[in-house]
């Protein structure tokens, strides 16, 4: 039997045709994506990656061929021959970019038969992600999702070519390594070798990228794997992709500014958008003081104000008490708080107790005063400066936490974003990009009871406030910066340590004794002692970015083979035991 492909080529992706192919012979190749017999004539809307065309078999056209459609079925692989005709008037679709042809086919080869797969593949129906993510290879075929991994690689092309005639130097580093310093939990791999040894995976090329600075590469970037053994969210994976920089003989103004026209090559090359260049900045603490998070999504107001000198002396007891326990009393306001019914309000209570906040208390402003629990216990001028601080108006709600300024922060940083999704005040077109600067070097861990770094022991910190280092760590500022977009941090960096004193100073700090430090890194240390150049960078994490480019809600659907919250693959079931004998050969034992 001759084979189709050995006399014919495909001519065509399915979804390039167009009216102007009107007339043309065309061979076609892919997936029937739906079927359908109308009175005798059999309609198949045929897939490919570049889309869908619909395929008529006519009985009066070729009716052996005609006989042979009749047998397809979903997902059959199937090539066709035939003529691009423009669809009667009347039976154009125009949700189908080829909606306004057919192709009438006079020859049919069904290459491949199909199981009926475990779901319908054209969006139509609630697919569980875990039915989804174990048929991972026919989720893949779904027109969305081959998108996102196409405009990906688009992504990726893009940073390679902005990069590359921006005079960066692309260069790998190892996978099998040790221990590397952002303080998540690393992925350890046995030596069978080496006995009784383990390597771990980067969680990222950041001390090789510094080394290659030390080198004199001058300009370094890498696209590549960094793994980390974190609790997962929607926006985190195991494993993940970062863009990966970094420069010598610059400052953080070089940084941003080469950075933000690489973001800004990346939307104008795969998105067709013009980006507004310099993106805002703020400093850490007005992003904590106004948004409750480092993180902020500023497309929207709902901002956090500090109620807390107003409040502490008044006749609401709990609020005093809180106040005097050196809690803080903030609040938010919503300008028209017409769609927050009573029972909204209750609600709004319980997400707030996910924070750990005791409680939500709410002001409803009406010209006479307000409507809530609390206007008995305030005095009049109490209520008009909290109206005024607040710039609320007639029909606003104030929404107010006493506690723990932690508790306070997080629990009003994250009503903010609930509330601007449940009342729709997010334009989806705008994209709220900001750097956010001036973190503290160090922060204090409750749980260690010493300073820990708030980035990574290698960020530097501003000079002028080296001195405090030993006298007053908390109020060190770190020369790093974070890039967030819609509230989500896509990337992050700082100009490193360059001297080794200083370097020295930060592990004192850390409470990070010299054998524990040269244990750890002490190849960098020693590098630091052969004329190290001034040098800083930063990473992007690539799913993050090709997520919020996309719009996808989740990670996941921009990476071709994910990882569940449980970071398991439901496809190969990794991780997975290995053979007693996997395991005497690397003289390992599980003990439990
Ligand atoms: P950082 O730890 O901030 O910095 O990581 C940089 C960026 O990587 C992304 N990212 C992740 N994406 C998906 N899943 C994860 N688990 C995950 N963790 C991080 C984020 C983040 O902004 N070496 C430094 C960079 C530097 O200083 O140059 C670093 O790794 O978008
Ligand atoms: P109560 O007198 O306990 O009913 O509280 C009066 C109002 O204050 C109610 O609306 C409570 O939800 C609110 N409230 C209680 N604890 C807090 C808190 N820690 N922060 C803000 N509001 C609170």
């Amino acid at each position: 039997m001759t084979d189709f492909l050995t006399i014919r080529k495909r001519t065509h992706y399915c979804g390039d045709l167009n009216a102007s192919d009107d007339g043309k012979e065309v061979i076609l190749m892919g997936w029937a994506h739906r079927w359908r017999d109308h009175g005798g004539v059999v309609f198949i809307d045929l897939r490919d990656r570049e889309g869908i065309v619909q395929v008529v078999f006519n009985p009066d056209v070729n009716a052996v061929c005609h006989g042979e459609a009749g047998r397809i079925r979903s997902e059959f692989v199937i090539a066709i021959q035939g003529r691009v005709r423009r669809r009667p008037a009347g039976m154009e679709n125009p949700e189908l970019r080829t909606g306004e042809i057919e192709v009438l086919a006079d020859d049919l080869e069904i290459m491949n038969e199909s199981k009926t797969p475990p779901f319908v593949l054209d969006g139509t129906a609630e697919i569980s992600e875990n039915v989804r993510l174990k048929y991972r290879y026919l989720d893949l075929r779904r027109p969305e999702i081959q998108q996102n991994l196409i405009l990906r690689s688009r992504v990726a092309a893009a940073t390679r070519d902005y990069l590359h005639r921006e005079g960066f130097i692309e260069i790998e580093t190892p996978f099998l390594t040790k221990s590397t310093p952002e303080g998540a939990r690393d992925y350890l791999v046995p030596s069978r070798v080496n006995q009784g040894m383990f390597y771990a995976l980067p969680q990222s090329p950041q001390i090789f990228k510094q080394l290659l600075m030390v080198s004199g590469f001058d300009r370094y970037f890498q696209i590549v794997k960094c793994f980390r053994d974190e609790d997962l969210r929607a926006d985190r994976q195991p494993e993940f992709t970062q863009i990966d920089v970094e420069m010598s003989f610059i400052t953080e103004e070089d940084v941003i500014r080469s950075m933000e026209g690489m973001i800004a090559h990346l939307f104008r090359t795969c998105l067709g958008r013009e980006l507004t260049l310099p993106f805002p900045r703020i400093s850490y603490r007005d992003a904590i003081s106004r948004f409750g998070k480092d993180n902020p999504d500023i497309r929207f107001g709902l901002e956090l104000r500090e109620l807390t000198d107003i409040l502490k002396g008044s006749g609401f007891k709990l609020f005093s008490e809180i106040a005097a326990a050196g809690g803080v009393i903030r609040a938010i306001k919503v300008d028209d708080g017409k769609g927050l019914s009573r029972k909204d309000l209750d609600e709004l209570k319980d997400f707030v107790a996910q924070y750990g906040a005791k409680g939500l208390a709410w002001a409803r402003v009406n010209p006479d005063g307000w409507t809530s629990p609390i206007f008995k216990f305030l005095t009049p001028v109490e209520v008009s400066a909290i109206n005024e601080r607040m710039a609320a108006g007639e029909g606003a709600v104030i929404l107010f936490v006493a506690d723990s300024p932690n508790i306070v922060r997080d629990a009003l940083g994250n009503l903010r974003i609930h509330l601007a999704k449940k009342l729709g005040l997010i334009d989806p077109k705008v994209l709220g990009f900001t750097w956010v600067t001036e973190f503290p070097l160090f922060e204090y861990s409750e749980t260690e009871k010493r300073f820990v770094s708030t980035h990574h022991p290698f960020t530097s910190p501003v000079l002028d406030e080296v001195p405090l280092i030993e006298t007053d760590p908390g109020k060190v500022h770190a020369r790093a910066y974070d890039l967030v977009l819609n509230g989500s941090e896509i990337g992050g960096g700082s100009i490193r340590i360059h001297r080794k004193e200083v370097q020295a100073l930060i592990f004192k700090a850390l409470g990070l004794g010299e054998e524990e430090a040269r244990s750890k890194f002490g190849f960098l240390l020693d590098a630091l002692e052969y004329g190290t150049p001034p040098h800083g960078g930063i990473a992007f994490g690539l799913d993050r970015l090709v997520m919020l480019m996309t719009g996808a809600e989740s990670i996941r659907d921009v990476i071709a083979f994910p990882k569940t919250q449980k970071a398991t693959c439901m496809l190969t079931e990794a991780p997975s035991r290995v053979s007693v004998e996997q395991l005497m050969e690397l003289s390992l034992k599980i003990v439990t």
